[in-house]
């Protein structure tokens, strides 16, 4: 059997419209408005605002295809099956539908003729086995039963298999059943099932059954709402109804692996694999506005590329290639995502800039090398703590320092290099902790009100310094609120007094807050303001506080200005060019 990716992005939106959910667009993959994590993780992500009781304005019933990433541990990927960059097809029951029908509707899209049509007996499913936080779920498998699932092909497995969520530290989560496909290999030992991870069967789907909210505290209260979310990986459903034994040889990489190949007669090894899924994350990752750097998303950003350019330099392929290969991505992926060909130089500046910086760092890097290694001859060993400068320094890969050192015969203490790199993850990972705490995700009362006082300094920033500015960006945690915003200059004090003032009447005032869902038209017509960009959208909630604001906004909110408390002005600096940022708090008044 042959069936496009694009054939089957379309069916699984088809069948679920038929099913009556509404097709919303895929949201950027980085959070807006959600410290918790760097990057969209999954289609849930940025739906849980809505999963903890928000209005969605597309109904309660809801599907599309969203950009993920996750990058786990990078330096692993480049397997068969598992991607930094992917798309999941997903669908949604905000309180609507729940088990029965969620289960239902998969058996029906997976094995029905009009749909996937893939035969029974490839098919295997888990189920959550219980523990203290949730009861073992037979009612899933008896509903698997049900359909014609023969029941030796329904497996229990513990919370470390079926439990899906949060998608950062807390929030919305709940025991799950999967589906997997056998791609027909021998088993590889005798305990092997659909949890091991052998590549005899792969993860197609994941419903999940969202009813708990964990809390910072690891304790799981229910939702008042019982949701469903699933996820079916594209990549994947791709390779294995196509007969694939792997991700890298379905229609959504041949371009790019097509191209990699004909750059280079090295065939050995996964690096062609690891550049193919490293660019394609890359490009979109870019196209999302976030530039390679030192920190966070930049940081993820700057490691894909300089690893995709490490194998580059493995394959014999130079230092400048990846810029073509963004084209391709390009190219082929912008009929889905727009913001690619939108963004299409900004794409190929943030490459090449990035090939220009690690050839300097490889140049300098090399120099350092020989200053390091005067002194060391044949068969002696560079200590592991000069290896890690290199690398913490300079940015050298500890692959390249070894290649070096092996042509003048010098050994590297690994075991040494892995130390110094642990202590070192340990510490940001401490830091990276901290800065990702709390935020819209948990929904906690203090990011409320700080998410409010952010539309009422939107509003007031443009009734003093006027209508050109337009939010850019903005970050919320419990503890402050950030705002950037377009203007030209730096402001004065008056400027920053009058802003803070006006958002503080506002606040003093007790304006009623609410929202309306209507169509993009009548949000325009009234004046909203505020990123949008869902392509699929019909209706549009608007979050409304009298004449004074009005925003596309998923929420949540607090119900009267008065709730926002004290707003105070920390700070206002530049953030980039024609951008500006302000710090503040929201106080208890
Ligand atoms: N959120 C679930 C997953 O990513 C569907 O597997």
């Amino acid at each position: 059997m042959s069936i496009t990716s694009k054939e089957i992005r379309q069916k699984y939106l088809d069948f679920f419209s038929e099913q009556g959910h509404s097709i919303i667009g895929s949201a950027p993959l980085v959070p807006d408005n959600d410290p918790t994590v760097l990057f969209t993780t999954a289609g849930m992500h940025p739906l849980v605002p809505y999963l903890l009781g928000e209005t969605h304005p597309a109904g309660v019933r809801i599907a599309n295809y969203q950009k993920c990433i996750r990058t786990g541990d990078i330096e692993e990927v480049g397997d068969r099956w598992h991607l930094t960059f992917f798309e999941m097809l997903g669908n949604w029951s905000l309180g609507d539908y729940f088990k029965e029908e969620a289960i239902s509707m998969s058996w029906e899209f997976l094995t029905s003729e009009k749909w996937l049509n893939i035969p029974i007996d490839r098919l295997r499913v888990s189920v959550f086995e219980g523990d203290d936080d949730a009861p073992r779920d037979e009612e899933a498998a008896s509903l698997w039963k049900d359909l014609g699932m023969p029941a030796e092909q329904i497996y229990y497995f513990p919370k470390s298999e079926n439990w899906w969520g949060p998608a950062g530290e807390t929030g919305p989560c709940g025991p799950d059943t999967e589906m997997f496909y056998d791609t027909g290999l021998a088993d590889c030992s005798p305990g092997c099932d659909p949890s091991c991870s052998c590549g005899k069967y792969v993860e197609i789907w994941n419903d999940v059954f969202m009813q708990y909210n964990k809390q910072s505290d690891g304790t799981y209260p229910p939702l008042e709402q019982k949701n469903v979310d699933t996820g079916m990986g594209l990549e994947r459903i791709v390779a294995v109804l196509n007969g694939k034994k792997e991700v890298y040889t379905t229609d959504l990489f041949k371009p790019l692996m097509d191209k990699i190949s004909a750059l280079t007669v090295n065939h050995e090894d996964t690096s062609k694999e690891i550049i193919a899924d490293h660019i394609r994350a890359a490009t979109f990752i870019i196209a999302d506005g976030v530039s390679p750097s030192n920190m966070d998303q930049g940081y993820v950003l700057r490691r894909l590329l300089r690893r995709a350019m490490r194998h580059g330099r493995k394959l014999g392929i130079g230092d400048f290639f990846l810029e073509d290969l963004a084209k391709i991505v390009v190219d082929q992926y912008s009929e889905f995502y727009p913001e690619l060909e939108k963004n299409k130089s900004e794409i190929y500046v943030e490459i090449v800039g990035e090939e220009e910086k690690f050839a300097k760092t490889l140049r300098d890097g090399e120099k350092q090398f020989a200053k390091i290694t005067k002194h060391l001859k044949a068969n002696d060993t560079m200590p592991g703590e000069q290896a890690f400068h290199l690398f913490d320094t300079y940015g050298f890969p500890l692959e390249i320092t070894k290649e070096l050192a092996s042509e003048k015969g010098i050994v590297v203490d690994e075991d040494g290099f892995d130390e110094f790199y642990k202590q070192h993850q340990e510490l940001s990972r401490a830091g990276a902790k901290k800065r990702f705490k709390g935020g819209l995700a948990d929904a906690s009362w203090e990011t409320i009100r700080g998410h409010t006082a952010t539309h009422l300094l939107q509003s007031a920033l443009r009734v003093v310094l006027g209508e050109h500015v337009l939010q850019k960006g903005s970050n919320i945690t419990p503890e402050r609120l950030r705002f950037d915003f377009s203007h030209p200059d730096k402001m004065t004090e008056e400027q920053i007094k009058a802003t803070e003032d006006l958002v503080n009447e506002k606040i003093q005032e007790g304006i009623d807050v609410h929202y309306e869902i209507m169509s993009i038209q009548d949000a325009l017509d009234m004046g909203a303001i505020g990123l949008f960009d869902d392509k699929y959208a019909e209706k549009v909630k608007v979050y409304i506080m009298g004449e004074f604001s009005k925003e596309f906004c998923g929420g949540p909110h607090v119900n009267n200005t008065k709730e926002v408390g004290k707003f105070r002005i920390v700070k206002e600096k530049a953030s980039s060019s024609g951008v500006r940022r302000i710090k503040a708090v929201v106080e208890e008044a």
